[in-house]
């Protein structure tokens, strides 16, 4: 029992943290109502603050009123043999009597439709009064409580006829020239009154139904514009923040996408670069074996027998080629140990001088390492060139075909 509330109202503070919107309506709603419930007090307060001041203007107005009969007619025209009793309309020469007028004035309020009421009661009633005794709680409340705090006036807001109302009721009590009448009068139900005794109440009725009707139809248009109020801003604050919300909505969403685009481009482009690395190094090995191969092709040594090897060239003969040719040589000299190297020419279709002195010194090279060079198919376009270059060709032997220069070759070995 003790746990569930308070699990309870965590749950309801975290749902409202999670929503501030939610929160905020409650705490505008509860401010609304809080206002309106503070109106609603106000307004009644203040009715009844208006109805006690009626009130008490009323029960004052009559009390002065009496007095001043009392002074100034009932005593004035004393002296002239008028009487003041309560008999005055039977009795010649005679005016009413001071609380009579004042149960006059009553009855004269009370039936004009003014919604007032003003009545004068005691518990001891002269005999011809019927009704001058409490006839309510109210009033015997009244009697009690002023009885015992006679300069207090009493009152209470309750219904009255009907109508909700202001019951207010001051004591009406004895002084010196009340007494000597009360208790020497024949009718009189009580001969003992001493002054400051109260003898009776005089009770004024203010209904609140008119100033409350005024007061409640002003509350209920201002309750109207509060709250109309605060719903319009409510609803003009959702709207906005609704809007708000989308639009943040469409921006994340566009930035997903935008990240999304961005990922798939990383990974398109390295995957691109993978390829493209991968593509260059699939060329290179490429070139690379086609080179080797080109290289093996463009100088192939043949050995012939132990001593003797050839070297046929081919198609065009560029520098670079010249060079290779050269140290493959060399290289196969050495390596095969051969004494005799025909190079032959047959296959070279063209070559410019600078290129064939090159291969000329490279063969020259050979000689170094011991070993006979015999060129052999030189074409007349390159016996020219060789002429034109002035070469020293006196250490090569030259012979116009590979076979007689396989020959020779043979002839050489054999010495
Ligand atoms: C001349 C004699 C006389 C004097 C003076 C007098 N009264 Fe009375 N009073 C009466 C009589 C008689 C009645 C009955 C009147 C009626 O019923 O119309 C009465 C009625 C009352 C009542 C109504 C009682 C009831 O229950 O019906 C009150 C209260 C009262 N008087 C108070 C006073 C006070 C206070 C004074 C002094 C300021 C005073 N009177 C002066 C004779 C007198």
């Amino acid at each position: 029992m003790s746990e569930r509330p308070s699990g309870w109202l965590a749950g309801c503070l975290a749902a409202l943290t999670a929503r501030p919107l939610l929160l905020f309506i409650g705490l505008v709603s509860f401010g609304v109502l809080l206002i309106v419930g503070q109106m609603v007090r106000f307004s009644a307060s203040l009715a009844q603050t208006a109805a006690l001041d009626e009130a008490a203007r009323t029960s004052n107005t009559l009390a002065e009123i009496r007095t001043i009969y009392t002074a100034e007619v009932v005593n004035r025209v004393a002296p002239y043999g008028i009487v003041a009793t309560h008999l005055y309309s039977t009795t010649e020469r005679a005016i009413p009597l001071p609380a009579t007028l004042t149960i006059l004035l009553g009855d004269r309020i009370n039936s004009a439709a003014t919604g007032g009421y003003v009545r004068l009661y005691s518990n001891y009633p002269f005999p011809w009064r019927t009704t001058g005794g409490p006839n309510d709680d109210f009033e015997r409340d009244a009697l009690a409580a002023l009885t015992a705090n006679p300069t207090q006036p009493f009152y209470r807001f309750e219904t009255f006829r009907g109508q909700p109302a202001l019951r207010y009721a001051t004591a009406d009590r004895m002084r010196a020239s009340c007494v000597a009448c009360h208790n020497s009068h024949p009718s009189s139900p009580k001969l003992d009154w001493q002054v400051g005794d109260v003898r009776g109440v005089l009770e004024v009725v203010s209904p609140l139904d008119r100033v409350q009707a005024t007061t409640d139809s002003q509350l209920r248009e201002t309750a109207l514009l509060i709250g109309g109020g605060a719903i319009l801003g409510l609803g003009v604050l959702g709207l906005i923040l609704r809007q708000l919300g989308a639009t943040t909505r469409r921006l994340q969403t566009a930035k997903e996408r935008a990240e999304q685009a961005q990922a798939q481009l990383q990974v398109e482009t390295a995957e691109r670069l993978e390829q493209e690395a991968s593509q260059t190094r699939l060329q290179r090995e490429v070139i690379d074996l086609q080179q080797a191969l080109l290289a093996e092709l463009s100088a192939p040594l043949i050995p012939i027998n132990k001593d003797i090897v050839v070297l046929p060239l081919i198609g065009r003969m560029t520098a670079e080629r010249a060079t290779s040719v050269s140290d493959a040589l060399l290289e196969g000299i050495h390596r095969l140990r051969a004494r005799v190297a025909i190079i032959d020419l047959t296959g070279v279709s063209s070559a410019d001088g600078a290129t064939l002195g090159q291969l000329v010194q490279g063969i020259a090279g050979g000689r170094l390492l011991g070993c006979h060079i015999i060129l052999t198919g030189i074409q007349p376009e390159l016996a020219q060139l060789l002429v034109a270059l002035d070469l020293d060709l006196s250490q090569l032997a030259t012979r116009a075909t590979l076979q007689s220069g396989i020959e020779l070759a043979l002839k050489l070995r054999g010495r």
